[in-house]
């Protein structure tokens, strides 16, 4: 977190100028309900028509605005269902995001999650302007080390390779050797060809990875906290309710979670499992807003929301999205000589996953 700055902008894009006066959002007016009703058509299972009145012209107005400034959204899978289908470019798990951030060709990036991931796509795209609407979005797992918790590490484990999560600040990464998602941890930890490595900082899913490989994995005990508050009681009060009910989990869920559920991968991995095997009913062992996004995908499948909020990812909605575009804020940017060793870290996943 120390490295990340922030800064409400004038403008910051060198290709964009700001717009000349602060824009009046449209009315939602009969035309604009025509305009926008195949979209409405689209997702009125996840919005009611009480919400769209007021969703509507904000949507209008942010694709408006993604046009005049060549932005794109990147929106992570648990974001809300009227970011997520109404106004985002591309939508996907922390690796598929930070995979776009690259290749990306828009002079501006909206992030529609949190201030880890903006920083992953400065890192990975530092020519182009990116934007957080709500710079406070940040997450309990990032919180939980520092760059001084990882140099101690060094002198505890001298030659031990360090693998950090990506939900950490770039000043952490910067201090690691390579980087890795939940969608690669396995495959990241066994590509450095060593018996011994410490994966930082989330402790399931060090124990997950564990669980997973014969190289021996020294944790830290950093913990998600909306994924470590679901408990095996829950899944067996689930499975006691409908025997036939499939539970899939997020590896940042303890190891009695993991272990009584019955598949367990990153948000795209989740979402890939449900729409490819269709079961009958499912609970998602994740953040809320998963299962009304996958529900659009997947209107057959009855969901189980047992629910836990991520208070940082609802930090994010359509007006400060809105604003963010409106007013060229809150630019992320990381400190160079951070980001060029932070960089690193990353580009080594990336090029190790593609
Ligand atoms: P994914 O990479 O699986 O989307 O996870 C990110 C995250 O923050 C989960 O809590
Ligand atoms: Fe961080 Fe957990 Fe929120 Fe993901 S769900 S951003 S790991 S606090």
């Amino acid at each position: 977190m120390d490295t990340l700055t922030v800064r409400p902008a004038e403008t910051r894009s060198r290709r964009r100028p700001a717009l000349a006066a602060p824009r009046q959002l449209p009315a939602f007016t009969p035309d604009l309900a025509a305009e926008m009703a195949p979209m409405f058509a689209r997702v009125q299972h996840v919005i009611t028509p009480m919400e769209w009145p007021a969703y509507a012209p904000l949507i209008k107005a942010i694709n408006d605005l993604k046009r005049e400034r060549n932005a794109v959204i990147l929106a992570h899978n648990y974001m809300t269902p009227e970011i997520f289908n109404c106004v985002s470019d591309f939508r996907g798990d922390s690796l598929q995001l930070a995979k776009e951030a690259a290749r990306t060709k828009a002079d501006v990036i909206v992030q529609a999650g949190v201030h880890f991931m903006a920083e992953t796509s400065k890192l990975l795209s530092p020519d182009k302007t990116v934007l957080i609407p709500d710079p406070r979005a940040g997450c309990s797992l990032a919180e939980s080390i520092t760059p001084a918790d990882v140099r101690m590490l060094r002198e505890v484990y001298p030659g031990v390779p360090i693998v950090t999560y990506v939900n950490t600040s770039a000043a952490v990464k910067a201090e690691c050797d390579i980087c890795c998602t939940s969608s690669n941890a396995v495959k990241i930890v066994e590509s450095l060809g060593v018996p011994r490595v410490l994966l930082i900082p989330d402790e399931y899913l060090a124990k997950y990875v564990q669980t997973k490989t014969k190289v021996e994995i020294i944790a830290w005990k950093g913990h998600c906290e909306v994924h470590e508050r679901f408990t095996a009681e829950d899944i067996a009060a689930m499975r006691a309710a409908d025997p036939g009910v499939k539970v899939i989990a997020h590896p940042e869920c303890p190891p009695e979670v993991i272990e009584a559920s019955d598949f367990t991968g990153s948000t795209a991995a989740m979402i890939n499992w449900v729409t490819t095997n269709r079961p009958r009913k499912v609970a998602l062992i994740t953040e809320c807003s998963m299962a009304s996004n996958v529900a659009v995908e997947a209107p057959d499948v009855e969901f189980i929301r047992p629910c836990n909020l991520c208070p940082h990812m609802k930090r994010i909605s359509l007006e400060n999205i809105y604003e963010a575009l409106r007013d060229m804020k809150y630019e992320v940017t990381v400190e160079p000589s951070v980001a060029a060793k932070a960089r690193r870290a990353v580009e080594r996943m990336v090029n190790l996953t593609n």
